[in-house]
């Protein structure tokens, strides 16, 4: 779908539409008409396309990444924004920097590079979603929670297969009386899996209730709905699914990031080398970096937001829907289209960004000029890859932070190097599932940068395993 968006671009110019059915699909391959849209005139753009079967039958109307603008998604967001805003997310710095300590230490027990070597990425970012929702963490990827979750988000993207429900091009059909929906056993086998996605999202916050009541249960967005009126106006079944919201939107984007965070350093070593430089002068090579050296790493920080820019994850961002007719340029756009942010055309577009194809953080270390209506807010506060408005991705602050402290370690503890010598990775090689896009399968192996770094992850590792039991339940 990106590549395709792409073309019509090229031919088609900075927005284009179609139809699919009955309905009119917008896409903005433009910053100032996806400002000018999306942010400026968010009141009526910030809705999501319906999703009869996957949102409203299979989720029962509840979670909020799918739900149409209006109270409830205000409510769900609110909470979402209670516990992942700017200040609420320094409350997880420290499960994320001890995290990373065994992190460092799996990495170094995959040393030599195979398929499995991604995995310590993938538990240590799953930990920190378990981590910011019910202030749980897990050892191994084999935890139940984990597949439970896996699970449901295979079963909300299959219930998206286009053609796959009648109901979803004709929603009528479900005014028919019982008896006489003719599809309604699909739709049964969807309920009986929508009442144990219930009774288990409720149990995992009962689990934190009664944590929270014997005084145990770790900052997370469940404390934030019961201690601090993060749930006005929610029902438990509500906070409930909310709280599935950091596995859901936020493994599957911020694990890729890390995976792209790899792959840029294996492919541009200079670049590497000169991250390692900046980490050797400022942390020095006695103990580990932490979130304190953060203002120090310009260039690493910088390294980061090129990456995510470089490639971005959700190439298409989620599409919003319009709630009122509007026009805008010379454009009709009915109420209830479709509008797509072309995320991935908006990071290479050459009036943002000299030389967009290429790989250099550098650019990330002077202020953007601004281009039209849009202020150039690049250096500080680039956003474009978190999508836009009033639905712009509440996880950036956490995504952004996990990014932070495990590349400062990885780089600061390991060469990174592809898996056989003279073998190389292809960077232009992408995968894309549902919405998200990572590299493909690649393989590496890491090498510690000196003597001392085995002995440091050892002892900061031991240190983590105790003080993590906080987080163990
Ligand atoms: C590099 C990592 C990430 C990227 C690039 C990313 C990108 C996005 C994008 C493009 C959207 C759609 C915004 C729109 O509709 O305009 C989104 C929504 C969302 N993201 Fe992220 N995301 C990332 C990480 C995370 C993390 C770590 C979490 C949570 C822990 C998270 C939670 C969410 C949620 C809940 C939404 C839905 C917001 C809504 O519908 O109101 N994301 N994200």
């Amino acid at each position: 779908m990106p590549e395709v968006f792409e073309k019509w671009w090229r031919k088609y110019g900075r927005i284009f539409s179609f139809k699919l059915g009955t309905k009119t699909v917008i896409v903005l391959n433009d910053i100032n008409a996806a400002t000018d849209l999306l942010d400026k005139r968010g009141e009526f753009y910030s809705s999501r396309p319906r999703f009869v079967v996957s949102h409203e039958i299979l989720s029962d109307g509840k979670r909020g990444v799918s739900a149409p603008y209006g109270d409830y998604w205000k409510r769900w967001r609110k909470l979402q924004h209670m516990g992942m805003n700017g200040k609420a997310v320094l409350y997880y710095r420290d499960q994320q920097t001890l995290e990373t300590a065994i992190l460092l230490r799996e990495m170094l027990a995959n040393a030599g590079g195979h398929e499995q070597a991604l995995r310590p990425l993938q538990r240590f970012m799953t930990s920190i979603a378990l981590g910011i929702a019910y202030g749980r963490r897990i050892l191994d990827l084999k935890d139940e929670m984990v597949s439970f979750n896996h699970e449901s988000i295979l079963e909300f993207q299959r219930a998206n297969t286009p053609g796959k429900y009648i109901v979803e091009t004709w929603p009528l059909l479900l005014w028919l009386p019982r008896p006489l929906q003719w599809f309604r056993p699909a739709l049964e086998v969807l309920e009986r899996i929508r009442e144990k996605d219930r009774e288990t999202y409720m149990s995992y916050f009962n689990d934190v209730k009664r944590r929270s009541k014997a005084g145990i249960a770790k900052d997370c967005m469940a404390t934030y709905s019961l201690w601090h009126g993060g749930s006005q106006g929610m029902t438990d079944v509500d906070v409930a699914y909310a709280l599935s919201a950091p596995f859901s939107a936020g493994v599957d984007t911020a694990l890729p990031a890390l995976k792209w965070s790899l792959v840029a350093a294996i492919c541009f070593p200079e670049i590497l080398k000169r991250i390692q430089a900046e980490l050797d002068s400022v942390v020095g090579r006695d103990r580990m970096p932490t979130f304190d050296d953060e203002r120090s790493l310009p260039f690493l920080c910088a390294f980061i937001k090129e990456v995510i820019r470089w490639r971005p994850v959700v190439p298409l961002g989620i599409p919003h829907a319009t709630t009122k007719a509007d026009v805008y340029s010379g454009y009709d756009i009915p109420k209830g289209a479709t509008v797509f942010s072309n995320i991935d055309v908006l990071v290479k577009d050459p009036n943002l960004f000299d030389d967009p194809e290429t790989f250099n953080p550098s650019r990330f270390l002077t202020p953007h000029k601004p281009v039209g209506n849009w202020n150039g807010k690049v250096e500080s506060d680039f956003t474009i890859p978190f999508g836009f408005g009033r639905r712009v991705c509440p996880g950036m602050h956490v995504a952004l932070q996990s990014a932070f402290i495990s590349m400062a370690r990885i780089f600061w503890a390991f060469d990174l190097l592809p898996a056989a010598e003279g073998s190389s990775i292809d960077p232009t090689k992408t995968i894309c599932r549902g919405i998200t896009c990572e590299p493909a399968p690649f393989q590496f192996r890491v090498r510690a940068r000196h003597i001392d770094v085995e002995r440091i992850i050892e002892s900061e590792s031991a240190e983590a395993d105790l003080r993590l039991k906080e987080w163990e339940y």
